[in-house]
């Protein structure tokens, strides 16, 4: 049969790509030609220099029939669509079959090129590096991806970023070995590493281009020695006397050190299986300079000078103090301390400006003094109690009558000066109205009375001291001291006779001016009352205010010495 006299159309070359070990299927002219027109159709392959090697032949109507005497003779079969099918493909089907069809009077060929593809079954790390050592270009492990077709490539990923050579820290050797036996090539890539201290913890891994694959990844110890020590101290801010002082030593490094030298002035102390030494309820004498270090390489050493804070005070004297008003009061102050101290003073609870000064007592110096010390954050406190007393007994500073406010009443008032606190009493039965405070050796005593007679009062004092201060204190008041407005009649007489006594005082006191200038009667000066013995007021105006001329011939006031 002479198939060459047909008229020949080849189509260009087509690619198809067959998976390793499946069947493979090779499509006859991808149905341009309908089944029914077709009366042969024959599959061949190139053996190589233009031979041709017969696979099948099938005539419309009959059965296939094989050709083919090599290898693909028990491989071959054809399906209904003229399909060329070859089981379990190797690699050698890399090539080119042709399908030849013959219709009623044309002759068609259409050759197509197959490509065998194979992934690596697996990608592979083996020779896995134990530890890193910082600096050191280390074998970090071994990938393989074996069997593949083409050639699988490998590429090294760190932290999911990939790794490229670059002659110092990182270096990739792959190699591409082809078995013979299947023609797959086993691809081996060799990663070696300089670490970093940054890459503990990080994740290495390999992967196939463009293969959805990856090896497990892996991660390595990273081993570094010690670069870095330090040595902390807490409590951080200020070591007290008292305080536990805790020392800890950080140092780097992987494995991290264990064991430590603590230098606790001068006294070497090692500790194991811990970073920290403690010392408990530290002293003064603490103060000084700590060391660090590592036992096997004594030059990483961390020093920290430590002082420890402290505060004693002594205050003389202290608890209750009693003094006489005048005297003085020697205050012995001291502090020890570890640095500059902060003083202050109160005194019953009041700020005062300065240290106070006790050169001369007064009453007013009465009270609780606290003296606070301070030095960081210590503060200590000190305190006495300071009574100042009288050297003999409480004196009336004054004594003097108001109307009261309804005008029914007489209002006595007893002001009076010492320590202790005296006691006022009167000579009248009244009614207490107030009685002020005891501040500063005074206390002013009220009391109200009902008028009825003339009357002599006696206001009187008494303390530990003295029972009474009768001296200066005992006052007799004239009836008509009465205030105006006791009832408009007696008022306008009383005023009437004051009125009156003065003009006679006025001409009476002229007359005697006059004389006494010629007679020389009233001899030396007016007589002085001291002012703090006797006060005795009269509304609105005082008439006699501590003073008394012997020779005004006016005498609204006796008083008994
Ligand atoms: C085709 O093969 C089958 C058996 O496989 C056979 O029964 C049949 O007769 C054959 N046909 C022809 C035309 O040879
Ligand atoms: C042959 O081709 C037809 C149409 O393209 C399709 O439906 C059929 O499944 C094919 N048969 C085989 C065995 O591939
Ligand atoms: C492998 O990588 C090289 C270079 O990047 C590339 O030329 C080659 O095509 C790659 N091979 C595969 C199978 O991806
Ligand atoms: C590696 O990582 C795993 C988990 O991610 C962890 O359990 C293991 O300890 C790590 N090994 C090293 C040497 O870091
Ligand atoms: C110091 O340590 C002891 C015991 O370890 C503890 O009882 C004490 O409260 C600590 N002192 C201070 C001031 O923390
Ligand atoms: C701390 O030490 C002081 C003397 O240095 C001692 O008086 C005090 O009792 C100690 N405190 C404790 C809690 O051990
Ligand atoms: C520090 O003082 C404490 C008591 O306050 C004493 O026990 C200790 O021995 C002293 N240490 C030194 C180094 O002087
Ligand atoms: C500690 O104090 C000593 C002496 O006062 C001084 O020479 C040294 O430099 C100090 N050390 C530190 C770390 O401050
Ligand atoms: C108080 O101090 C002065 C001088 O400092 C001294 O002369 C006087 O004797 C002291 N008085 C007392 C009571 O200690
Ligand atoms: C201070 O308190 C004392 C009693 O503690 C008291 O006698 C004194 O009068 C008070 N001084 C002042 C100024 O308040
Ligand atoms: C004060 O009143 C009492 C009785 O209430 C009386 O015994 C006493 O004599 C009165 N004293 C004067 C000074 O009037
Ligand atoms: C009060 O004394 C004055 C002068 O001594 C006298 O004139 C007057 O009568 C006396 N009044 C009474 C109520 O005793």
């Amino acid at each position: 049969m002479c198939l060459w006299c047909f008229s020949f159309a080849v189509t260009s070359l087509e690619l198809i790509t067959g998976q390793y070990g499946e069947m493979l299927k090779i499509p006859c002219n991808s149905g341009a030609i309908k089944a029914e027109d077709i009366a042969i159709t024959k599959w061949k392959y190139d053996k190589g220099d233009g031979v041709p090697g017969y696979l099948l032949v099938k005539q419309k109507n009959q059965n296939v029939s094989i050709s083919a005497t090599d290898e693909y003779k028990v491989r071959v079969s054809m399906d209904e669509n003229s399909s060329l099918l070859i089981s379990a493909a190797k690699l050698s089907d890399q090539r080119t079959f042709t399908c030849m069809v013959v219709t009623g009077g044309d002759v068609f060929e259409y050759p197509v090129n197959v490509l065998i593809h194979k992934l690596p079954a697996k990608l592979e790390i083996s020779e896995k590096a134990e530890e890193l050592e910082i600096g050191r270009l280390t074998k970090l492990g071994k990938c393989v991806a074996k069997d593949a077709n083409p050639p699988a490539n490998i590429t090294w990923f760190k932290n999911n970023k990939p790794l490229e050579a670059d002659g110092k820290g990182i270096s990739i050797k792959a190699s591409v070995a082809i078995e013979s036996g299947t023609g797959l090539s086993t691809t081996t890539s060799i990663l070696e590493y300089s670490a970093t201290k940054e890459d503990t913890g990080a994740k290495f891994e390999c992967r196939a281009d463009s293969l959805p694959l990856e090896s497990s990844s892996m991660n390595f110890t990273i081993t570094y020695s010690t670069e870095n020590i330090m040595l902390e101290v807490s409590p951080q801010k200020e070591l007290k006397e008292g305080d536990n002082l805790t020392l800890k030593c950080v140092a780097d490094g992987n494995p991290a050190p264990t064991s430590f030298n603590f230098h606790l002035k001068g006294e070497l102390v090692t500790v194991e299986n811990t970073d920290t030494y403690t010392i408990a309820n530290v002293s003064r004498n603490a103060t000084g300079e700590y060391k660090c270090s590592l036992i096997d390489d004594t030059s990483m050493e961390a020093t920290r000078n430590i002082t420890v804070t402290y505060l004693d005070i002594n205050l003389s004297p202290s608890g209750n103090i009693v003094k006489l008003a005048g005297d003085a009061l020697n205050l012995s102050l001291q502090i020890d301390s570890s640095g500059k101290a902060e003083v202050s003073w109160t005194k019953n609870n009041t700020k005062l400006d300065k240290q106070p000064d006790f050169t001369k007592l007064g009453y007013s110096d009465s009270g609780r003094y606290e003296w606070t010390v301070t030095v960081g954050h210590i503060t200590r406190t000190a305190s006495f109690d300071l009574t100042v007393e009288g050297k003999g007994p409480a004196v009336i500073k004054s004594l003097f009558k108001n109307r009261s406010n309804d005008g029914q009443h007489k209002v006595l008032t007893c002001e009076a000066e010492g320590s202790p606190k005296p006691a006022v009493s009167w000579s009248i039965n009244g009614t207490l109205l107030s009685e002020s405070p005891f501040i500063n050796g005074k206390i002013t005593h009220k009391i109200k009375v009902v008028p009825s007679a003339n009357l002599t009062v006696h206001c009187t004092v008494t303390n530990r001291l003295g029972k009474h201060d009768t001296h200066a204190s005992d006052i007799s008041v004239l009836s008509f001291f009465t205030d105006q407005s006791e009832d408009s009649d007696q008022t306008r007489l009383v005023v009437g006779v004051i009125v009156g006594l003065l003009i006679a005082t006025l001409v009476i006191g002229l007359a005697y001016w006059v004389y006494s200038k010629k007679s020389n009667c009233c001899q030396g000066a007016p007589r002085k009352i001291s002012p703090t013995s006797l006060t005795l007021h009269q509304q609105p105006e005082p008439l006699i205010q501590g003073r008394m001329n012997p020779c005004s011939g006016v005498i609204y006031a006796k008083f008994t010495p």
